[in-house]
């Protein structure tokens, strides 16, 4: 009985389908590369935020440089680059009202983290944000931790509606000293 339960309990934790980082603020970020098969295809920004919230949680507030390396230290090697359209939603995003003037290309004090914490921690890659509006005149209102070749986790504005892995924030019962 043991053995099946064991094999069971092996057999869930090898297709599961997130990773996670354990932080010693209590919170548990956790890594998707796309939603669970159960929920509609897809993870634009709002879903995957609004995916979160089923979890109790929002899209990652990143506090510090502890979080940011230990979230992007459990990113699965398959998922970095294209696995998961080159990037990683987080809580981190343009919400001024349309048409989001002035831009902020190179004005990152306009993004704001969907869950107010006591730190933040931005760590743009070079040149980003760029607020491009080739393809949407409501520019790139949303952040992720980009994943193009070289960028390693570092941030980058994209257009909401694309459909990327991203990075829950939820709140867990810890011990931490
Ligand atoms: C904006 O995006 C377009 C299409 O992806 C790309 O060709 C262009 O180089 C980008 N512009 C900048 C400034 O990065």
């Amino acid at each position: 009985m043991i053995f099946v339960l064991t094999l069971i309990a092996l057999i869930g934790s090898s297709v599961a389908d997130y990773e996670s980082y354990y932080s010693c603020t209590c919170y548990e970020y956790r890594i998707f590369c796309s939603l669970p098969e159960e929920l509609p295809a897809g993870s634009d920004w709002s879903e995957a935020n609004a995916y979160c919230g089923t979890l109790g949680g929002t899209l990652a507030t990143i506090d510090s440089e502890d979080t940011w390396n230990g979230i992007r230290g459990n990113i699965r090697p398959e998922w970095k680059e294209n696995g998961c359209n080159w990037g990683f939603w987080i809580g981190f995003k343009d919400m001024r009202p349309h048409p989001h003037l002035p831009s902020h290309k190179t004005n990152p004090q306009f993004f704001s983290w969907v869950t107010p914490m006591c730190t933040y921690y931005e760590n743009w890659a070079e040149s980003q944000p760029n607020d491009n509006r080739s393809e949407s005149e409501h520019g790139q209102l949303c952040v992720q931790l980009w994943y193009r070749p070289g960028h390693k986790g570092k941030y980058d504005d994209e257009y909401c509606y694309e459909n990327k892995g991203f990075v829950c924030q939820i709140p867990y019962n810890c011990n931490c000293p």
